[in-house]
């Protein structure tokens, strides 16, 4: 039998966000690897085995995808979101890059899905409407002066910027950092928004003047955008606020 990886993005949460593709690939399945959480996520059922193993075993996990396949297994690997950003996508391509030449033959497909910071954005309106760009604030795979280097000049180039990872337990101080970086480089005016279980029942979205922010109000469930100096909010008479960036640049 002819094996295949697909690495598939499971969205933010909600079943309803979970693309048909993914569905159908994942009915297909022999063997679904990924996070415990992500895991979880997938409805059991006969001739299906479940591996979920703990984070941070990202290559191992993708070896085992890739191993698996080779032997002619149909194997979903998958990840929160879009498996492109910041997930196992790139985990499985640097297992492949460092395998044995013969993984190369194998049908590997990636899957896309909607990804937090898309999610968050369409909750609190369009803030992501103009440019921006997306920072991984943990420090886990690069150094925290690249991070605080590329939030400056994010900041200097009036980027709409979007946060994953913001604050854990573990590194309690980079979020803080990251927020007196910010209202250094952006002086005051700017909407942030606190997206937190972003489609899931206890969703909450918090609109926070950038000098009315503090760190706790963010932790790993939780994706931030910090709007340009051109984000807008429109309130409304008992609705939540709209924040979105205009089409146009001065
Ligand atoms: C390892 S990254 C994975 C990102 C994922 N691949 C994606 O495209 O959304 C995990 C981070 O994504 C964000 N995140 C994922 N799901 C979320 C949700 N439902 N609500 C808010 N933030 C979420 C949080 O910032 C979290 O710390």
């Amino acid at each position: 039998m002819t094996g295949w990886v697909a690495v598939a993005g499971l969205g933010p949460g909600a079943e309803a966000l979970v693309t048909p593709e993914v569905t159908a690939t994942l009915a297909e399945a022999t063997d679904v690897v990924g996070y415990i959480p992500y895991v979880a996520r997938v409805t059991p059922r006969p001739g299906l085995t479940l591996l979920p193993s703990d984070n941070r075993v990202e290559v191992d996990r993708a070896t085992h995808a890739l191993t698996m396949a080779a032997e002619g297994k149909r194997v979903v690997v998958v990840s929160s979101g879009d498996p492109g950003v910041f997930a196992m996508a790139s985990a499985l391509f640097e297992a492949l890059e460092a395998g044995p030449r013969d993984w190369r033959s194998i049908d590997i497909r990636v899957l896309p899905g909607i990804t937090a910071m898309l999610a968050a954005s369409a909750r609190a309106g369009a803030p992501l409407g103009h440019d921006f760009c997306a920072i991984n604030l943990s420090d886990n795979l690069k150094p925290w002066d690249v991070i605080e280097k590329r939030l400056r000049l994010a900041a200097e180039a009036d980027f709409a910027m979007a946060f994953y990872n913001p604050r854990s337990a573990s590194r309690p101080m980079g979020f803080e950092r990251t927020l007196e970086v910010l209202r250094e480089a952006c002086g005051d005016a700017r909407p942030v928004i606190f997206a937190r279980n972003v489609s899931l029942p206890d969703e909450t979205i918090r609109v926070v003047p950038l000098t009315e922010t503090t760190p706790e109000m963010a932790d790993m469930r939780t994706l931030v955008i910090v709007g340009s100096s051109r984000t807008r909010i429109i309130e409304r008479p008992d609705l939540a606020p709209i924040v979105y960036t205009p089409r146009f640049a001065e």
